[in-house]
This record gives C-alpha cells, structure tokens and sequence, in this order.
C-alpha cells in the first residue's frame, strides 16, 4: 500500500507492496524515508564490496527483464551489470523488437513476463504502462523513467551528493531548467530525504502541480521561481537536465526551438556555479549538451560529480534489486 497521503493529484494510486506483498520501485513518493535509507545503505554496502550478510550473489537464480519503450545507456548497463554482479540474469526486451511493438497489451505481457522472470524494471513513454505493469505482473516493478519521473536517477544523486558534501538532510540543492520528470523525482527526494529545494523553471516549462501539490501537502520545503540566480545562490549542490527529453514534443505543442529560447537564461554556467557554495557541486543524470544545458567549464570542471553520479547508478540499482528481491 501506497504510505498514507502521498498519492499524488493526477497519478494513479499505485502503492508500494500492491498486489501479494510485492516490493515495488515505482517512487520516492511510495516509500518511507526508512526504506530509501535502508535501499541506499545496501548499495553502499555493495560499493564497498561488503554485501549485508557476506552473500556476494544474493540474487543467484533470479531474472530481472527490462523493457525499453526509450533509448537508454546508463540504466540499462547499470541494471544489467548490476544484477550479474549480484549473480542474477538479465533479459532486455526492447519495445520495437517484441509483440508490444505490434500491439500486444502491456497487461498480457506482463501476465507472461512473470511466468519467466523474477522482477521487471520499465521504462515508458507513459506512466499509464507503468501502472497497466503493476495491476498486470505478479512480480515487483521497477520505474526505470516515464513521462513523469525518474526515481532510481535519484538514489544515485542521493548518495553522491552525501558522498561528496555529508548527510543531505537539511542542506540546499538548486535546479535550474526543464521542471520535467528528474525535476519531480527531486522534488519527491527532498520531501523524503528532508533537504531544502529551490527550483528555477521558465513559467511554461514548470514542474507539475500535481507534484508540487503533493509536496505542499507533505510539509516539503520546496519553492519554484522564474529567476536562476536566485535559485542557486548559497545552495550545496546545483543540478539541471536536458532541455530536450526523450519524447518531448510528442505531448506538448511546443517546437525545441520554443523550448530552447525559454531555457537558455537558465543554462549553468561559470558565473551561475559562482553563486553557490564554494564547495558546492554540480549533477547531471545524463546524457547532456555542452552547448544547450550546461557549459563545458562546469560539467567538466572540478565542482562536476556527473561522473561519480553516473557511477552510483551501478551501486543504487543493486541496492534497490537486493531491497525488492528480499
Ligand atoms: N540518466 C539516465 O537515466 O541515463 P540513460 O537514459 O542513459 O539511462
Ligand atoms: N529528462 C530526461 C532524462 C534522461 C535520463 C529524459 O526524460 O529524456
């Protein structure tokens, strides 16, 4: 069951543990901060090479399958070799390669999926497929992206910032750009790991209210402004995203070029990181623009921990395979 009050306005109900006592990882929402600190904790213990119970392949003889309605290269690798390294297998269905491509319903792939392989790990062009997955399969789900969000990116991001600057709680993270569905994950991260959100986002381009709502509701300490600097000024970490998603254009009416004149005031820069903390980061899930989002001085430069971020895919995703598979 989903936790009391964090079903969130225009988002279907789907709760953790729905469905036979599954162990789902659909959102931060749906999870306690207890359970997030227990997932991230196991994907430490495996970083360290000190798996919980000295088993190095806990998930010896499970499957995990994934399907693909988008591209993806960090999340896909980070899965697959994530769960060998945890001893299990992987199948990896792309979208267009199986029956779903010529029309098969998600449900009844999910009714047969089941029958093969321990967990499932979706990423979708609409959350709708998502919750079609968890009514439909008898195993636990994995969100691996939708339209609307992006979970396990932020366990990565988590435990990278805690990495590099301490505990997140009560510390200021800023984004500036897209408020699109990395925006929301962090928006539902700092509700449940207790941190300080200032979003900037052109007016059109704002995260949903839905969301924001949810986030009110819940006592977060999250605000949405038009203006960059002033999102980013003493903040412990600044973080951004493609102006461009993946499907974007397909459910909205406006052209990339539209997108990019809204955005680019909102690029990260020198003179933008230069309004942070001093030691302050900078994250970005990835893939970027070195010519849109972000200049190449910060993303490359020495305040950039994109590259350990993307690494702690890796780590976070067998942490919460290990926590699902329990
Ligand atoms: N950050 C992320 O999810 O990257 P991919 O799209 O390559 O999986
Ligand atoms: N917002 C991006 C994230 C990619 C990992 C997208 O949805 O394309």
């Amino acid at each position: 069951m989903a936790l009391p009050g964090t079903t969130r306005a225009n988002e279907p109900a789907f709760g953790n543990g729905g469905g036979g006592g599954r162990k789902h990882f659909l959102d931060l929402a749906d999870l306690a901060p207890a359970t997030l600190r227990e997932i991230l904790d196991l994907g430490a213990a495996f970083k360290r090479a000190a798996p919980p119970g000295g088993d190095p392949a806990p998930l010896a003889g499970k499957t995990l399958a994934m399907i693909f309605e988008k591209p993806s290269t960090r999340t896909r690798v980070s899965f697959e070799v994530g769960m060998r390294q945890l001893g299990g297998d992987v199948v990896i269905l792309s979208h267009s390669e199986t029956q779903l491509g010529r029309g098969e319903s998600i449900a009844d792939t999910a009714r047969v999926l089941s029958r093969y392989v321990d967990i499932i790990m979706l990423r979708t062009v609409s959350v709708a497929h998502l919750e079609e997955m968890v009514q439909h399969a008898t195993v636990p789900v994995i969100n691996g992206l939708s339209d609307r969000s992006h979970p396990c990116q932020l366990m990565a991001d988590i435990m990278t910032f805690e990495e590099r600057l301490g505990p997140i709680a009560g510390r200021v993270v800023a984004w500036t750009g897209d408020g699109n569905n990395v925006a929301a994950s962090w928006i539902e991260a700092a509700v449940r790991f207790g941190f300080t959100l200032r979003l900037a986002c052109p007016e059109p381009l704002r995260p949903p209210a839905g969301v924001l709502d949810w986030a009110a509701s819940e006592g977060g300490d999250i605000t949405v402004t038009i203006d960059p600097k002033d999102a980013v000024s003493g903040a412990d970490c600044v973080v951004t995203d493609t102006w461009l998603s993946m499907g974007e254009g397909t459910g909205e009416d406006r052209s990339p070029e539209e997108r990019i004149e809204l955005l680019t005031p909102y690029r990260v820069d020198d003179g933008l990181m230069a309004l942070a903390k001093p030691d302050a980061i900078f994250l970005h899930c990835l893939p970027a623009s070195r010519e849109r989002e972000v200049a190449p001085s910060v993303i490359d430069g020495p305040r950039s921990a994109v590259w350990d971020e993307a690494e702690n895919r890796l780590h976070t995703q067998k942490g919460i395979l290990s926590w699902c598979l329990a």
